[in-house]
């Protein structure tokens, strides 16, 4: 008998600030549906200094923290959870490396990433982590 591979089919998103203001929201979106990922949650937000630091607590030890938090709340982004087949590790595919002079071309963060600290967009980096990040993000009622 054959069985299929158990994958977790969804992962979480941001299209961060620098994309925003650089006008790439429209770009960015219709790169992540033309990829088959299918939108079930969505919104249009500014995080608190709060939000971020939460958000980011992992990274909490890390140089860059505090301009990771700075650059993540200066303006509105773009929070999503998308559903497909093998979603978190897709979308990581999809958005390419952290660092956009080592992404592949064709993807997000080649394609509207300005460099290694305002790359465009976030994508969770397991499975667990995309729970996490969506239940941060969004409440039972908003997610499709
Ligand atoms: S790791 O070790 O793989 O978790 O780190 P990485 O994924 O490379 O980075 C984690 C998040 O920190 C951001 N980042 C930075 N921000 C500012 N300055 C520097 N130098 C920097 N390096 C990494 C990076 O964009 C990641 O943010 P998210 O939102 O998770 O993509």
């Amino acid at each position: 008998p054959k069985f299929r591979k158990m994958t977790t089919h969804r992962t979480f998103t941001m299209i961060k600030p620098d994309a925003v203001e650089n006008g790439h929201i429209g770009g960015i979106l219709e790169k992540i549906t033309s990829a088959g990922f299918t939108i079930v949650a969505m919104k249009y937000t500014q995080l608190s200094k709060r939000d971020a630091q939460a958000f980011y607590a992992i990274h909490k030890e890390r140089p860059f923290f505090d301009e990771l938090v700075d650059f993540m709340t200066r303006g509105p982004i773009v929070s999503a959870i998308l559903e497909k087949e093998n979603a978190v590790e897709d979308f990581r595919a999809l958005i390419g490396a952290t660092n956009p002079e080592d992404a592949a071309e064709g993807t997000i963060r080649k394609l509207y990433a300005t460099d290694i600290a305002e790359n465009a967009v976030h994508g969770s980096d397991s499975d667990e982590n995309a729970a996490i990040e969506g239940a941060f993000h969004f409440s039972g009622r908003e997610i499709y």
